[in-house]
């Protein structure tokens, strides 16, 4: 099993990555941070705590981060995933709590004691990454790898050509992608591979189960936002395939590459400038994934979803 923290800001497929890195079983799970971003902080940890309470993940230590990027205002994502950031499914008041602690110094906490290097998956802004490796710089040498969800090898979804969770906090991007941690970088051009078709609504529906429906549920309002933005017949289950690339590499192929983060482009700010073809010789600094095998994606997730533990309808 490899140990994760997974840093989030749910979200719609921020909370089908939660399910997933609590439920595979190539994965440990040793706590979710969350941080601003597709909404306010307040907004995100309580979609964490909602997720974690109708999918019955106890024990995974819940902490709040960072309530805004390094030194911009926040950018929220409220037209993608509504008022509460999980707009959908009616959630019951959560019954799992967050630890009072702050999420960078949970982080902390377990790389200094976990005894074996952990992977962090981050799928929002990387603003607590950032300032962990900044106030704890040798914490980066007790961090496996950075597999995140954000960038994209071709154009971009809030401007032409910058992805949300990089453009949210391009400096903290900046700031991990310098930290010489290794880094994954899942981005647009590969998550777009994970549409979530109608058969794929249909086999959540199909467990039979109240998560099933929840996450039906919460496809059909991404869907119906994706078909408004952006014309989508389908939506893009982004941030699982940072969780995929974790728990089995041949999910998700990638290749070696130099990328840099856009901060002073007059149109391009938070852009991911991926070099697929070297053309400026630079040095390979990350990993690029380009391609997902979808099959197996599918049966990964839908597996997890029907592996929590919670009670037929
Ligand atoms: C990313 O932005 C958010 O809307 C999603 O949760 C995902 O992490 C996609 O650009
Ligand atoms: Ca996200």
């Amino acid at each position: 099993m490899t140990p994760v923290i997974l840093d989030c800001d749910p979200g719609h497929d921020d909370a089908i990555a939660i399910i997933l890195a609590a439920a595979d079983p190539a994965i440990d799970l040793l706590a979710i941070t969350t941080v601003a971003g597709n909404q306010t902080l307040e907004k995100t940890t309580l979609n964490a705590r909602r997720v974690c309470t109708v999918a019955g993940i106890e024990g995974v230590p819940i902490a709040a981060g960072c309530a805004r990027p390094l030194i911009r205002p926040l950018r929220i994502a409220d037209d993608v995933h509504g008022a509460s950031g999980l707009d959908g499914p009616a959630f019951p008041e959560p019954t799992v709590e967050v630890v009072d602690e702050h999420a960078v110094e949970l982080m902390h906490r377990i790389l200094t004691g976990h005894g074996e290097p952990v992977t962090l998956v981050p799928t929002g802004p990387l603003t607590n990454v950032a300032l962990l490796l900044t106030r704890y710089p040798e914490d980066a040498a007790r961090i496996r790898e950075i597999v995140l969800m954000g960038g994209s090898a071709e154009r971009g979804n809030v401007t032409p050509y910058a992805e949300a969770n990089i453009y949210v906090d391009p400096e903290a991007a900046a700031i991990v992608l310098g930290s010489g941690v290794p880094i994954t970088f899942c981005g647009l051009n590969v998550t777009h591979q994970a549409l979530v078709t109608e058969d794929v609504v249909a086999r959540l529906l199909g467990l039979d189960t109240e998560l099933g429906r929840i996450c039906a549920d919460l496809m059909t309002f991404f869907g119906s936002t994706y078909r408004r933005l952006w014309g989508f017949a389908a939506p893009p289950l982004h941030d699982p395939v940072a969780v995929a690339r974790v728990i089995d590499p041949t999910l998700v192929a990638c290749v070696d590459a130099h990328v840099a983060i856009e901060l002073h482009g007059a149109h391009t700010l938070g852009a991911t400038v991926v070099d697929l073809h070297s053309y400026l010789g630079h040095p390979p600094n990350a990993k690029v994934a380009l391609t997902l095998d979808r099959d197996r994606f599918w049966d990964r997730v839908i597996d997890a979803i029907a592996r929590v533990n919670f009670p037929a309808r």
